[in-house]
């Protein structure tokens, strides 16, 4: 069998806004990446996702593009884009693109026609009808908009501003290939493919009783059947690396999914980790997460991936919040060594690495300081939602502080200067204030520092064949400590986590100690001490 090559690579996602302005407008844009490429390279991953910059009205944030073939001019131009392509492959750093498939902007030209008459050559391209359900949009509120001009209602699993696009209609499915192929003849080397398990939906949807869509709309036949004709007619051919985000996926869908005979995608993004705690209700009534509440799932998805399809592993993106304030410990005492902790108990496992901007410095949540402070349309929806609910609006505001995906989209954090060096401009969303603590010009210097281990941790995986593709195995052991082995050709790894602000009793273990957030290893693991070791 052969080894791909993203099999073995890191991808670090950007989320252009707030990654490096150039211009002083107070957006990040693309010659702002190309000025930060030697940061990346120098870092150590392979493969830069970069989030949406296609010309949209912004009401997601791009995730509702309308014009999937320019980019929208606070980012930059076409040129500017080949550019970033070109210098990119020059240092060995892969692009992979985001594509927003599963519904458009309605400022799209698509749905401004669509919306004019039922028989244009349009008015197939999204899901049009009389009747409607009681669906609840991703965004709170109906599914459902209606359009006077058309007499219909269409439907949206996000925002109003987002319909969603028909693709039982193969011109629908035409014009997504025709946009996949002009990416790819740019070059770039893969895609991030955005909800793409809502894409297929069955014809009888209006009949569906209910609130929730998913029964409808998520992992159909079709969805499978859709991808399968991608892949063979631009993945393939152009050797394009694929991840779907792919919500409420269980093992044996993402297999369906990833595995290699199937040729549809090669990795999905799964969310039971990331949901872990919200214990079936919306994220924002969800728990700090403990190590109970997803052993088991790192397990399964280990075990349930080990021979056939692949998994994506992160933590971290521009919907969560930041790693280390849900799961970990953001305290000036522990902020530190449980970043690393967080790294090895994930990022030891098998699968890709994936890396979201500011995670290898430690940025942690931000401070809101007013409902002002929010930017995204999912929070600021969700808080009349949660005064609907019942919630006062101290305890409303609360959550939306710890959740908000917001708290991932404060600009990066470059040195201790104005507006942490991304912009002399006022930028878009304020700057979390501890930039004066973790930003790379501090950290580069400090030997000891987050971004420093994160180097070393890159480094260290990237050849490492018994991290890359040994197999797993679970060692039985009580919370808070995670204990797992990696093996492959009689060379055994073990991984030993602390996942505790506590000091716990364990009899050291014999072995080379390769990877560790302490100088030192004893008797008593230490607060979030975590360790691999060659046995
Ligand atoms: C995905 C994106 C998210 C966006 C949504 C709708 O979940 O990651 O940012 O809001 O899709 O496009």
């Amino acid at each position: 069998m052969k080894t791909e090559w993203w099999k073995k690579a890191s991808v670090y996602q950007i989320y252009p806004r707030s990654f490096m302005d150039s211009n002083n407008d107070g957006y990040g844009d693309i010659q702002g990446i190309i000025s930060k490429l030697d940061y990346l390279k120098d870092l150590g991953v392979d493969i830069l996702w970069i989030s949406p910059m296609y010309a949209s009205p912004n009401c997601d944030n791009g995730y509702d593009i309308s014009d999937y073939y320019n980019l929208q001019k606070i980012f930059g131009t076409l040129e500017d884009f080949d550019a970033l392509v070109e210098k990119a492959h020059k240092l060995g750093l892969k692009i992979m693109i985001d594509l927003v498939f599963n519904h458009t902007s309605d400022k799209h030209k698509w749905f401004i026609e669509s919306k004019k008459s039922k028989n244009n050559k349009y008015s197939d391209y999204y899901i049009w009808s009389k009747k409607t359900n009681d669906w609840v949009s991703c965004f709170s509120g109906s599914a459902w908009t209606y359009n006077e001009e058309r007499d219909e209602s269409y439907l949206h699993l996000f925002s109003s501003g987002q319909p969603d696009l028909n693709w039982s209609n193969p011109s629908v499915r035409l014009e997504a290939e025709n946009i996949c192929r002009f990416w790819a003849e740019k070059g770039v080397d893969g895609f991030r493919m955005d909800v793409i398990s809502y894409i297929g939906k069955r014809d009888d949807l209006v009949k569906a009783k209910g609130r929730s869509f998913d029964a409808y709309t998520n992992h159909q036949k079709q969805t499978h059947e859709y991808l399968y004709e991608l892949n063979e007619k631009v993945f393939s051919p152009f050797n394009m690396v694929t991840v779907g985000e792919t919500p409420n996926v269980d093992v044996e869908t993402a297999i369906q999914y990833t595995k290699e005979d199937n040729k549809e995608l090669n990795m999905v993004f799964q969310f039971e980790l990331a949901e872990c705690s919200n214990d079936g209700e919306p994220k924002w009534f969800g728990r700090k997460p403990e190590l109970s509440d997803f052993k088991d799932i790192m397990i399964k998805w280990q075990k349930g991936l080990e021979t056939e399809g692949w998994n994506s592993l992160y933590w971290e993106n521009h919907d969560q919040p930041r790693s280390i304030s849900k799961f970990g410990n953001d305290s000036d005492e522990y902020h530190d060594v449980s970043v690393k902790m967080l790294a090895i108990l994930q990022y030891m496992m098998k699968g890709t690495i994936f890396i979201y901007q500011g995670q290898e410095l430690g940025m942690t949540n931000t401070v809101f300081n007013s409902l002002d402070d929010f930017d995204d349309i999912e929070s600021i929806n969700a808080y009349q939602d949660l005064l609907n609910r019942g919630l006062n609006k101290e305890a409303a505001f609360n959550a939306l502080t710890r959740v908000s995906r917001d708290n991932g989209r404060t600009p990066f954090q470059w040195n201790s200067g104005e507006n942490a060096g991304f912009t002399s401009g006022i930028p878009w969303l304020k700057v979390n204030p501890n930039y004066i603590k973790y930003n790379v010009e501090d950290e580069t210097k400090d030997s000891n520092s987050v971004l420093n281990f994160y180097k070393k941790l890159l480094k260290f995986r990237k050849n490492d064949e018994v991290i890359l593709f040994g197999k797993f195995k679970n060692i039985d052991c009580p919370n808070p400590l995670f204990i797992y082995e990696r093996e492959k050709d009689g060379v055994v790894y073990r991984i030993i986590v602390n996942f505790s602000n506590r000091e716990i009793y364990r009899a050291k273990e014999e072995g080379e100690v390769l990877l560790s957030n302490y100088e030192s290893y004893g008797n008593f693991l230490k607060p979030y001490e975590a360790l691999v070791i060659k046995k």
